[in-house]
């Protein structure tokens, strides 16, 4: 799991706890494009779009008590090209919740047993990825030593190569699997454009992983 991420988060609720006053830190969810506490749904509330204290819905695997409606899409056209060493799999767990929101099919605002109206592609059409995943950085596949010896131009997982802190396997991927949020920080705790989890600047998030 993502051990800087979830320090961070921790760190950010804590001070938020500790002052007594919503989260007012730059780098935060509030006020980012996943605040949708403007919603009428979320009463005013930014978690519970994604996530209930309560009644969650335990059955995608990893799902941190999932509170939106998951995708029905049982069949993305997946990433495919003659030189990819990697086995991409239909989106799992993690990555599904993204999806859930991302890929069209399901209502923003379907959360908490409400069925919703608006889909993504009315708020930012760029942010509608569709099924067809063909044309997106592959996800969902086991990134590991094995994979970056095969593949000759990737740094190895488990050495300490990023600006976070820790290894790759450590800060990026989710039990080895690469998934939207090995490059994303969904709660925008670092604050860097397009919630990226590393800024992408002289493209340091790709040269993070790709040995080019
Ligand atoms: C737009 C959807 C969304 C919103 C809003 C959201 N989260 Fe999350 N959250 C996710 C997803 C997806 C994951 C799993 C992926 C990950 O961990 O990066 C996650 C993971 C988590 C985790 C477990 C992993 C970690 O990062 O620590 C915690 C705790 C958490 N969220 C708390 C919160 C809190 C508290 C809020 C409100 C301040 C919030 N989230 C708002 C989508 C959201
Ligand atoms: C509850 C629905 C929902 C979920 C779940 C969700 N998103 Fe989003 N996301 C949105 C919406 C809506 C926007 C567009 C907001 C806007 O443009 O005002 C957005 C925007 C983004 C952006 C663009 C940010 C920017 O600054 O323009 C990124 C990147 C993103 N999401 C990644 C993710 C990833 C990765 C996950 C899963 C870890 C995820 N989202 C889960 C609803 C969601
Ligand atoms: C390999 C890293 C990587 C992975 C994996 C990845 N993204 Fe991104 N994403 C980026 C980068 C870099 C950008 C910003 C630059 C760009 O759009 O080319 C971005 C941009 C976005 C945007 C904003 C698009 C726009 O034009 O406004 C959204 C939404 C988004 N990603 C969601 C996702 C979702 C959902 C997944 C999983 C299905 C995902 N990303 C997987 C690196 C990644
Ligand atoms: C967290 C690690 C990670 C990050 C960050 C990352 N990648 Fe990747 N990327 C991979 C892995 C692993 C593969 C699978 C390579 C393979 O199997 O051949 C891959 C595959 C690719 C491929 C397809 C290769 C092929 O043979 O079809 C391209 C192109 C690519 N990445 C470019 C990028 C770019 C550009 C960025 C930055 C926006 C980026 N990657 C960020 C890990 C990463």
């Amino acid at each position: 799991m993502r051990r800087q991420h979830l320090t961070q988060l921790i760190g950010t609720l804590a001070a938020a706890v500790v002052i007594g006053l919503p989260t007012l830190a730059s780098a935060a969810i509030t006020g980012s494009a996943h605040d949708l506490s403007g919603g009428a749904l979320s009463g005013g509330e930014i978690c519970n779009v994604c996530h209930t204290p309560h009644n969650a819905d335990a059955t995608v695997s990893d799902a941190p008590l999932w509170n939106h409606e998951v995708t029905a899409t049982a069949a993305f056209t997946l990433y495919s090209s003659t030189t990819l060493d990697a086995t991409v799999g239909q989106p799992s767990g993690v990555s599904k919740l993204c999806l859930s929101c991302h890929d069209g099919t399901v209502a923003v605002d379907a959360f908490g047993g409400a069925a919703g109206t608006t889909l993504i592609g009315a708020i930012n059409a760029a942010a509608d990825f569709g099924t067809d995943l063909s044309n997106d950085h592959p996800i969902s596949f086991t990134y590991n030593t094995a994979l970056s010896t095969t593949d000759g131009e990737l740094f190895d997982p488990s050495v300490d190569t990023t600006s976070l802190g820790g290894t790759i396997a450590v800060d990026m991927l989710f039990s080895d699997n690469m998934e939207c949020a090995s490059c994303h920080d969904v709660h925008n705790a670092l604050g860097n454009a397009n919630l990226l989890l590393i800024d992408n600047t002289g493209s340091a998030l790709c040269l993070t992983c790709h040995d080019k």
